[in-house]
């Protein structure tokens, strides 16, 4: 069916290829873009979280040194909505109204010749308003709450009457803060206007989206703007979405008819980039008393924008999580003065499976039963909601491998019942089902009679790897060395690719490089069809293979030719095809589409007279279908640890009850993990190919962070005997 062939390329993996280039400081980023002329824009915001500007005066920020130009919603002129994309249509454009929606909104932006001139003169804007009084709370009866909001709910069975006969019951709510992404590297947008050409540096994981949106932003086509992002920095998910800043730094420099640089300040990156939305969950189960669960019942809710749209799952994992034959689950927004929230690492799905998890472990002590047994026994064996066999599965290669590592036997189950000298010692687990995500994407390769070739796709990397694991698959794809690959992202130029999200991107950006790698060898083989030189002639591809630069015939590897010398002949100076991932449809195939499974395995210590809370040890076992590159995936999975560390323990984004701002937006007070809160994480990889893509992958992004906040808290649970059930878990609520 395929050339693929497994060659030493793929499995343990290769270094980061774009390695020398961050070490050595090559790689730009986009705030290390320039142009001549430079111009820099600094944006003003809105003090107040709800209302309207009443007045707003420029006069002293016009008479500023070097200031060039002032826009606010009076002079911004009608900029268009963007359209929707996969992950929803972006925050509606800035500017529009003088109506004040949440605190941080972009009210006005100062355009000089120097950083310091527009932050001096941006600080002399006046601005009366008129205030009104800002709903901030997710329980504020007086918002309005979206149900169903994507109509995606799920329901199988019938919940309440076999909940109220369930002999075991557990139910509990669970709630989770606002967290941001916060990215080291601030946010940043360059931008520089030729005529009606636009050029975009901007930190994104969606270029192509982004180039859509500053096309009905400004009204232009899409052939007339080029967004650049080679290398974007961390983004956590803050890049899905193109921002309204985007739009500020294109329109400034349309006005200024100078190139523009915006950078997001770090108080600006809490509110200007999305975040993680705070939640209340829901969750009612109900059990046999062999632990056979009867029916779950999950409800999440989590805030949203004022005028705002996005897409946050609390509750998508939980119907295709267990062998429950009663399930129903419904997620709710509500709307809010609040910044608009967007993506971050596992959106919803994070969230949804702290709660979930945490219920479960809650049943596990009603039944007085392992926790890893009340899962091994509730393992869906098939896809629970559709009925179909999952194209992968090896969620209890997970548990075996992960409790075994972990040494899970030796816990005792009785909480508090484990100490190591003063400090009480916890055991705890969680387990992931994550979904599945393949978007459309597409590629195109060159080979050039030098014998290299260039693949390239606007795709972008994030730090997950994405140079190096599609210049792996290519060289593998094309028989070719790896230092004969080139492999090009980030550049609206090259063909359209989605959002590096989902963990959607090494599934379809690969299969997206091996068909415009099989469409290369057709081309090569058509044109040899008729060339009498060549050994390859008549060759369909189902009859060739390639290794070491050469294309051969499989029945008699003697026969062939290297690429080199076709070109030759044929005076060619390169071939340059396209490819299109072939889109599954494994409904038609009869099975239910597997994302990745994890086991998480946690041991904490506890000071049990001041409620500090250490993490000794973090297992995750993963099934991720086939990896290719272990060392990166690894360095995946513990990254999204560290996050979920962060989640359970630390991130918290604190907003002023009265005025909606945020108190914390500064790295000495919004806590994030480092080295001293971070033990030595264990990484194991189990499973097998997927059938879904021609690389056999499932997506591991963001599975890495998923579980490790339910596994804290069950264990914290273990170690004090108190369950702790809004996060993040900190010492007072430990010692309260
Ligand atoms: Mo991720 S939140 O899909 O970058």
């Amino acid at each position: 069916m395929t050339t693929v062939q497994t060659i030493p390329l793929i499995g343990p993996g290769i270094h980061r290829v774009d390695g020398p280039l961050k070490v050595t400081g090559a790689a730009h980023y986009p705030s290390d873009f320039s142009f001549p002329n430079l111009a820099y824009a600094v944006l003003v915001q809105s003090t107040i979280a709800a209302g309207s500007i009443r007045h707003i005066d420029t006069t002293a920020t016009l008479a500023a040194p070097g200031v060039l130009a002032v826009i606010t919603h009076e002079n911004a002129g009608q900029l268009g909505q963007g359209p929707i994309a996969n992950l929803g249509a972006p925050p509606p454009p800035p500017l529009q109204n003088n109506r004040i929606v949440h605190y941080g909104q972009h009210i006005a932006v100062v355009v000089a010749e120097t950083l310091e001139q527009a932050t001096a003169a941006s600080q002399l804007l006046t601005v009366d308003y008129d205030t009104a009084e800002a709903l901030l709370h997710l329980v504020d009866p007086r918002a309005e709450v979206l149900t169903n909001p994507w109509g995606l709910d799920q329901q199988r069975g019938d919940v309440a009457t076999n909940l109220a006969i369930a002999p075991v019951r557990v139910e509990a709510t669970y709630t989770t803060p606002a967290e941001t992404t916060n990215a080291l590297g601030l946010f940043a947008t360059v931008a520089l206007w030729d005529g009606d050409t636009l050029t975009v540096h901007d930190t994104t994981q969606y270029p192509v989206h982004v180039r859509a949106t500053l096309a009905a932003a400004f009204g232009v086509p899409e052939e007339k703007i080029r967004v650049l992002v080679p290398f974007v920095g961390g983004a956590f998910g803050a890049g899905l979405r193109p921002w309204p800043h985007v739009i500020l730094a294109a329109l400034a420099a349309q006005r200024v008819k100078r190139p523009v640089k915006l950078v997001l300040t770090r108080p600006q990156m809490f509110t200007s980039i999305g975040h993680r939305p705070n939640t209340v969950q829901h969750i009612k189960i109900g059990a046999s008393n062999d632990g056979t669960l009867i029916a779950i019942e999950h409800e999440g809710t989590s805030s949203l924008g004022m005028e705002d749209n996005n897409i946050e799952r609390l509750t998508a994992g939980t119907a295709a999580a267990y062998a429950c034959p009663h399930v129903s689950t419904r997620d709710r927004q509500v709307r809010l003065n609040i910044p608009s929230p967007g993506s971050m690492r596992a959106p919803g799905e994070a969230e949804g499976n702290f709660a979930l998890e945490c219920a479960l472990d809650e049943l596990a002590y009603e039944l007085k039963m392992d926790p890893l047994e009340l899962r091994l026994r509730n393992n869906a064996q098939i896809h629970p909601q559709s009925g179909l066999p999952w194209s992968s599965k090896a969620l209890r290669e997970c548990y075996k491998q992960g409790a075994g590592l972990f040494n899970w036997s030796r816990r005792t189950p009785t909480p508090r019942s484990m100490r190591d000298g003063r400090w009480l010692v916890g055991y705890g687990m969680a387990a992931v089902s994550y979904v599945w995500y393949q978007p459309p994407c597409q590629a195109r390769v060159s080979l050039f009679r030098d014998g290299t070739a260039y693949v390239r796709s606007a795709a972008t990397d994030i730090g997950t790897g994405t140079y190096t694991v599609m210049t792996q698959l290519s060289a593998e794809f094309l028989g070719l060395p790896l230092d004969h690959i080139r492999f090009g992202l980030g550049d609206t130029e090259m063909p359209p690719a989605p959002n590096e999200g989902g963990s959607g991107l090494v599934g379809t950006l690969g299969s997206a490089i091996h068909a415009a790698c099989q469409q290369l060898l057709v081309a090569f083989l058509n044109v040899v069809s008729h060339d009498t030189a060549s050994p390859l002639r008549g060759c369909l591809l189902e009859d060739i293979t390639v290794s070491h630069g050469r294309i051969h015939r499989k029945n008699d590897p003697t026969q062939g030719e290297e690429y080199t010398a076709i070109l030759a002949r044929h005076g060619l100076e390169e071939l340059t095809v396209y490819g299109e991932n072939t889109r599954p449809q494994p409904q038609k195939m009869g099975i239910a589409p597997a994302g990745a499974f994890g086991a998480k395995f946690v041991e904490v210590r506890v000071d049990p007279d001041l409620g500090l809370i250490r993490v000794t040890r973090v297992i995750s076992a993963i099934d991720g279908g086939r990896i290719l590159n272990e060392k990166l995936a690894a360095s995946q999975i513990i990254g999204g640890a560290v996050g979920g560390i962060g989640m359970a323990l630390l991130e918290e984004a604190v907003s002023d009850a009265e005025t909606g701002r945020i108190a914390n937006a500064t790295f000495s007070d919004y806590l994030v993990p480092v080295n001293a809160d971070v033990p030595n994480m264990d990484v194991i990889f189990v499973g097998e190919a997927d059938p879904l893509n021609p690389m056999g992958t499932k997506g591991i992004g963001e599975i890495g962070l998923i579980g490790i906040a339910a596994a804290l808290a069950n264990a914290i649970y273990h170690a004090t005997g108190k369950r702790i059930r809004d996060l993040p878990i900190t010492l007072d609520k430990l010692l309260s």
